[in-house]
């Protein structure tokens, strides 16, 4: 392979280096661009450009392949679990028995939030959408911990465990907050998925008998979320990682780039869609018109991919979840009928099939959360508890980059060019 490669500017020829990753993916470096040709590159979207090397997790779009840490995502979701998994994304291994014992004893020993926390809940209206409360609780927990702002190398593992527990503990006070409901605090000697679902629906005095299958399915839905490469909310984590802001301001601002009904808000909007087109008494053809319809503004959530120009691996693995956990549960919900059917159809459309547009990992999840009984607005809470231990191994791989400098994009201006001031007198 040819390391470098050829740019014609107005008949001046160029040579800039590339490089080639461990898995053959070819970067031309542009690090050097505007000091050697003047020009700089445009990518609204950054759907061409790579932001930084990284040895977390890979993704072909095209074959549909996830790896974390090079571990095959439908691996890992038939002999892993969230816990294990989130020590492979941070530390880059699986950890041998005595090293996921101590992690997770990290993970229990963090798990309450500071007591003086539960009075920030009282602030928020009982509307107020989780994931407000969630990227706000996480910088308010910041402050609790001083050597966090000071030195972030100096017990990052102790912050990472910190912020994996804490953010489950948040969400679950957050739903019992938001129902009126007495908080239920954590117990030591419940896994991570049954703690928090415990604290999500015991009641006060009585054990709620957790059932291991929603249990098992509930950690699955985080395994498949925890890390997904350079996404909009990670490289969020990362920019703001990179000005040397501490851990969990980084995971807050990625806790709001989440959000986003186009990014990890897509699981609640795709439930809102299903509920919508299971009112109307469509079977979903359609509303499948109305999306080929550009002007009606409609879209079909969660489906298509910036990345996967062919099926998300994990929506298949959630879609064969759904199938189990419904069954288990004895629940038979007509929106994963919709679901099935909206798939069907648009997977034999010239529209969709001619955009690459597939399921994503969104598509099916709600289902699956809706079923375990978490509400719609708590569904991209869990993606942002799912997804931690990736902007944690992120920002990780941030601040141990000695080579790391502030994110800076450039731009192209296309404004006004100089005028002079004018009174007011004489504006029209
Ligand atoms: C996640 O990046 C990640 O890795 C994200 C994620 C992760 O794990 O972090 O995988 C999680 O965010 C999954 C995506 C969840 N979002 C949705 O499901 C929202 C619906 N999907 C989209 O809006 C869209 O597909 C995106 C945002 C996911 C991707 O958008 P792109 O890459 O900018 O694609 P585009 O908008 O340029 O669309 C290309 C074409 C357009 O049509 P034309 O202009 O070519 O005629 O496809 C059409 C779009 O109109 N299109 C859709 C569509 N998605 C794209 N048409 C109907 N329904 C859709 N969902």
């Amino acid at each position: 392979m040819n390391n470098k490669a050829g740019l014609n500017i107005d008949g001046q020829t160029f040579e800039l280096d590339t490089i080639v990753g461990s898995e053959g993916e070819v970067g031309i470096d542009i690090t050097k661009l505007r000091a050697q040709t003047g020009a700089i590159t445009l990518d609204s979207g950054y759907g061409n450009t790579g932001s930084c090397t990284s040895r977390i997790t890979f993704i072909d779009g095209e074959k549909g392949i996830l790896r974390y840490r090079g571990y095959d995502i439908a691996e890992l979701a038939k002999k892993s679990g969230f816990v294990e998994t989130a020590h492979l994304l941070i530390y880059g291994e699986l950890p041998t028995s005595e090293k996921l014992s101590a992690f997770s004893k990290q993970l229990t020993r963090y798990q309450l939030i500071h007591e003086e926390m539960l009075h920030h809940f009282e602030g928020f209206p009982s509307t107020a959408h989780p994931m407000a409360i969630l990227s706000a609780m996480i910088n308010a927990a910041s402050s609790y911990y001083p050597t966090l702002l000071e030195k972030r190398e100096e017990r990052f593992d102790n912050h990472a465990a910190r912020l994996i527990s804490q953010v489950r503990t948040i969400a679950a006070f957050s739903y019992r907050k938001a129902k009126g409901l007495p908080i239920i605090y954590p117990k030591s000697n419940l896994k991570f998925s049954e703690n928090f679902l415990h604290m999500m629906f015991s009641m006060p005095g009585e054990d709620m008998d957790i059932n291991p299958d929603v249990a098992r399915a509930l950690d699955l839905m985080f395994l498949l979320h925890a890390d997904h490469e350079q996404n909009c909310s990670t490289s969020t984590v990362r920019m703001v990682a990179s000005s040397k802001a501490n851990l969990f301001a980084s995971a807050s601002a990625g806790v709001c780039a989440l959000w986003g009904p186009l990014h990890g808000g897509a699981n609640q909007a795709v439930l809102e869609m299903l509920e919508q087109i299971h009112a109307e008494g469509d079977d979903g053809s359609k509303f499948l018109q109305a999306v080929k319809d550009k002007t009606s503004g409609r879209r079909l959530m969660g489906f298509g991919h910036r990345v996967y120009k062919n099926f998300d691996p994990r929506a298949l693995i959630i879609k064969e979840q759904c199938d189990k956990v419904l069954a288990q549960l004895q629940v038979s919900d007509p929106l994963l009928d919709i679901a099935k059917k909206l798939e069907e159809i648009a997977l034999a459309d010239e529209y969709f099939v001619s955009r690459n547009l597939y399921p994503n990992v969104d598509f099916y999840s709600g289902i699956i959360m809706r079923a375990i009984g978490i509400p719609m607005d708590m569904f991209t809470v869990m993606f942002a508890i799912g997804r931690m231990p990736g902007w944690i191994a992120n920002f990780k791989e941030v601040m141990e980059d000695p080579s790391s400098r502030i994110s800076r994009p450039r731009q192209i201006y296309t404004g006004p060019t100089l005028r002079e001031y004018s009174p007011i007198g004489e504006r029209s």
